[in-house]
């Protein structure tokens, strides 16, 4: 059967390019494989974070999961810092990625850019070799995820050659990434030309955000002086950005948007974005807040913590022996 396992990041408030690139996509997986979806909390600890914010970020994420239509009893939901072997492969596997191909990340790039040297952890630096042993532990085939995420399944791919290679074919199941075409990448409503990011949350629109703060915002997006909604991100990126918002949302393609709003002004077609936006996110929200309130998503982190730990515990076996870890059976 195949595995489709993917994470999110506690960092900070989930912007709508988290859930269109990937929170929304998770549960259609869960008809037709092995779903693991797990809370990236040691990966939040790669840039500095307030213990309270993380704690609070990663109960939210919980009950996004929840929220989004993931359902217990068909996929694993859990948090990366209750199943140790995430930390005891990431031991092993960082001696098979190496110095020059981490500093070529373009994750790594962005962020160290941004920082002082001096201060740049070695958790950031070697942040892939923790992600791809998140996927490699629970054997996935697929890994949904936005655009900005596929250049760090390429590098577990490398990483799976080199692994057995050396080690045997199919010690390490290899990955790939599942990248949608709609929504691959949310642009800022105030900068069109760069990503919606929860680490630069300028133009951002959350998922806690009101009703009426997700009005202003789409209605103060940035557009141009074209004067025509149509699909045509180099030179009308701000349009073009709302019509993929809003495609993805309708599950349509952006062509199809802009056709069904190319007789209409600039105002209109943000007003039926923002009715878009609203449409999805207030029964999402209501589930959230009630997932919140009752607290059930501890009962399903504990469950999933039992069942990841269960199926990471063999892949950790596999690999310690393969590189010659004496092990009490043997
Ligand atoms: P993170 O927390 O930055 O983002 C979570 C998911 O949201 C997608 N995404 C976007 N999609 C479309 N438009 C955007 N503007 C946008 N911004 C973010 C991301 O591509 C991602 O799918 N390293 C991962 C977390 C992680 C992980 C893993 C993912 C850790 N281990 C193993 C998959 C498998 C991250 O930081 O995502």
């Amino acid at each position: 059967m195949t595995r489709i396992l993917s994470g999110i990041k506690p960092t900070g408030k989930l912007t709508l390019g988290n859930y269109i690139g990937a929170l929304r996509r998770f549960k259609d997986f869960q008809e037709s494989g092995e779903v693991f979806i797990f809370i990236a909390d040691l990966h939040a600890l790669t840039l500095p974070i307030d213990p309270n914010d993380l704690r609070e970020n990663s109960r939210d994420l919980a009950a996004f999961y929840l929220a989004s239509g993931l359902d217990p009893k068909k996929c694993t939901i859990f948090l990366q810092s209750s199943v140790s072997a995430h930390a005891e492969l990431n031991a092993i596997l960082q001696n098979y990625l190496f110095m020059g191909e981490l500093s070529r990340m373009t994750q790594f790039k962005d962020k160290s850019a941004k920082m002082n040297g001096n201060e740049i952890g070695l958790g950031l630096f070697a942040y892939p070799v923790l992600m791809a042993s998140d996927i490699l532990l629970y054997d996935a085939n697929i890994v949904p995820v936005g655009e900005d995420q596929t250049q760090h399944v390429e590098i577990t791919r490398d990483l799976v050659k080199r692994f057995n290679h050396r080690y045997g074919d199919n010690m390490l199941i290899m990955p790939r990434a599942q990248v949608n075409k709609v929504g691959a990448r949310i642009m800022s409503l105030t900068e069109p030309t760069k990503k919606m990011s929860k680490s630069d949350p300028k133009g951002d629109i959350f998922l806690k955000d009101d009703e009426k703060t997700i009005r202003k915002k789409i209605m103060s997006a940035v557009t141009d002086m074209v004067g025509k909604v149509q699909y045509d991100p180099e030179n009308q990126p701000g349009i073009s950005n709302l019509l993929n918002i809003y495609a993805a949302l309708s599950d349509i393609t952006p062509e199809e948007a802009a056709e069904k709003f190319k007789d209409s002004g600039y105002g209109d077609f943000k007003r039926a974005v923002a009715d878009k936006v609203i449409e999805e996110l207030t029964p999402f929200k209501q589930r959230y807040q009630e997932i919140i309130d009752s607290k059930s998503y501890i009962a399903v982190l504990e469950e999933g913590a039992a069942k990841a730990n269960a199926i990471a515990s063999k892949t950790l076996k596999r690999v310690q022996k393969a590189v010659g870890l004496l092990g009490f059976d043997d």
